[in-house]
């Protein structure tokens, strides 16, 4: 008989420990430890592996081209680095009613379409309301399983029999192995189940797909140790009131994390958006509007349209306000010095708030020439022509420095109608010619002078 244990686990970072503590040491988290009862019936792992991989030399393991999936979404292939890897485990998370259920099921149409089997696991909904979904998602195929089921060993004997390409779990907190008694979703059982789905993804070289939610303050619920464990993460984000959804991933071990994916959420599911620098300058008005900026931001393999915005006002409290949303904060606080020692701005009694609209987080630097302007055209109520694009970095000496790519963001302006781009002059010569003028800055100052003007 196996023996019982209680152990206390951070529901927040995983760490185990036999005895009450109010604050976590591995995470730093107060109040997140719970007690769990674990009961132990045997290894899980010993249950299902059933093909130990040889030891072999690297020159002899011959590469499988047919290792991809694609997964019918140019925008989720581009994300995954070119469709699921066969036998990888994919963690997809993001808030609750975001559209995890949607992406995956439509996923699972196209997957099917290609003469793959799939089992979903719908663990929180039943089989007719999946049916429901689908239906109105016009996803159908002979290829494609639906098990409502919670318990993971029932799901593991329908592998056996199925023999699946791909396995969807929805959702890993809502799973529950037998072989540990906490309850689902605490952060023993996630793991394990983690754990075993891993197994089955290595073992028996099927991509399991896995959705996990995402808790109030961004982490995926309970553990960050699921994230660990799996082989590609992808957040799946957006305005829940707004109907454009973003992919991004923030691990991949078999491509790049830069690049995103951008979906719309309409009322027959989600659409791809294959040009999403026009959807994200649809809602931008012809008119110049002092605080409002066009860059050019580079994702991935593609560059992107953003519009920033600043609001600048005078203070009513004892330090002015710095909020920024879509930039990284100190970049703000940076470019704000910049602005005070370099252009004279005096900001030291005035409120700044900077906005990238369309929910995209802009982590380059390439931003900072339009993230100033924005706020300096604000400032001094001026506005930058509606034309103009603004592409480059800022020094703390107020000089302009050159930006990677540069070549591929001019390209995308000009396809979008803009007439003007602002570039950095260390870009030594430009290779193409373009239909749009290229203008190029050596300081800030210049950059204000060549396209700002009056209202
Ligand atoms: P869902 O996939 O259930 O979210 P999650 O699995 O992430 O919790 O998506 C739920 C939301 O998506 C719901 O609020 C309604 C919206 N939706 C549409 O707008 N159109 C559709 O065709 C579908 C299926 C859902
Ligand atoms: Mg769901």
């Amino acid at each position: 008989m196996a023996k019982v244990k209680t152990k206390w686990v951070c529901q927040n970072c995983g760490y185990e420990t036999p005895k009450y503590i109010g604050k976590c040491p591995d995470c730093g988290a107060w109040g997140t430890l719970t007690e769990e009862a674990e009961y132990k019936i045997q290894s899980p792992h010993q249950s299902i592996v059933t093909d130990e991989s040889p030891i072999c030399l690297i020159n002899e393991i011959e590469i499988n081209e047919s290792i991809r999936i694609p997964s019918g979404y140019e925008e989720l292939d581009r994300v995954l680095g070119g469709g699921f890897v066969q036998g990888s485990l994919i963690l997809l998370a993001g808030d609750p009613g975001i559209g995890k259920s949607t992406l995956v099921l439509q996923t699972a149409g196209k997957i099917c379409a290609q003469n793959k089997k799939l089992i979903y696991v719908c663990a929180e909904e039943s089989g007719s309301q999946v049916k429901l979904r689908a239906k109105r998602l016009n996803v159908n195929s002979d290829n494609l399983y639906v098990y409502s089921q919670t318990n993971l060993e029932a799901v593991v004997n329908q592998i056996d029999n199925i023999k699946p390409d791909i396995l969807v779990i929805d959702s890993i907190q809502s799973v529950y192995t037998s072989t540990i008694t906490s309850s689902s979703g605490s952060v023993s059982q996630i793991r394990e189940c983690t754990n075993i789905l891993m197994d089955i993804a290595k073992n028996k070289n099927i991509t399991v797909i896995v959705i996990g939610h995402v808790t109030k303050d961004g982490n995926i619920a309970g553990p960050k140790v699921l994230e660990h464990m799996v082989d590609t993460v992808i957040y799946f984000e957006g305005d829940k009131y707004k109907t454009q959804r973003l992919l991004r991933s923030i691990k991949n071990r078999f491509g790049s994390t830069n690049e995103i994916g951008v979906f719309n959420m309409a009322d027959n599911g989600l659409e791809e958006v294959i040009n999403p620098s026009e959807l994200f300058m649809k809602e931008k008005t012809d008119m110049a509007t002092p605080g409002s900026v066009i860059i050019a931001s580079n994702e991935g393999t593609r560059a992107l349209l953003v519009e920033v915005q600043a609001l600048v006002g005078s203070t009513s409290y004892p330090s002015p306000r710095r909020v920024s949303t879509g930039v990284e904060y100190n970049r703000l606080l940076q470019i704000i010095a910049v602005l005070e020692k370099r252009i004279g701005l005096n900001l030291s009694k005035h409120d700044v708030y900077v906005n990238v609209i369309g929910g995209i987080e802009i982590d380059e630097p390439a931003a900072d020439l339009g993230i100033a302007l924005a706020i300096a055209t604000c400032f001094r109520d001026v506005v930058v022509d509606s034309d103009c694009v603004i592409i480059g970095e800022i020094s703390l000496s107020g000089e302009i420095r050159n930006v990677n790519n540069i070549e591929k963001r001019i390209y995308e302006a000009q396809k979008l109608g803009f007439k003007k781009a602002i570039i950095p002059k260390q870009n030594k010569k430009l290779s193409e010619n373009y239909n749009i003028e290229i203008i190029q800055v050596p300081r800030l100052m210049d950059a204000i002078k060549v396209c700002v003007s009056k209202k």
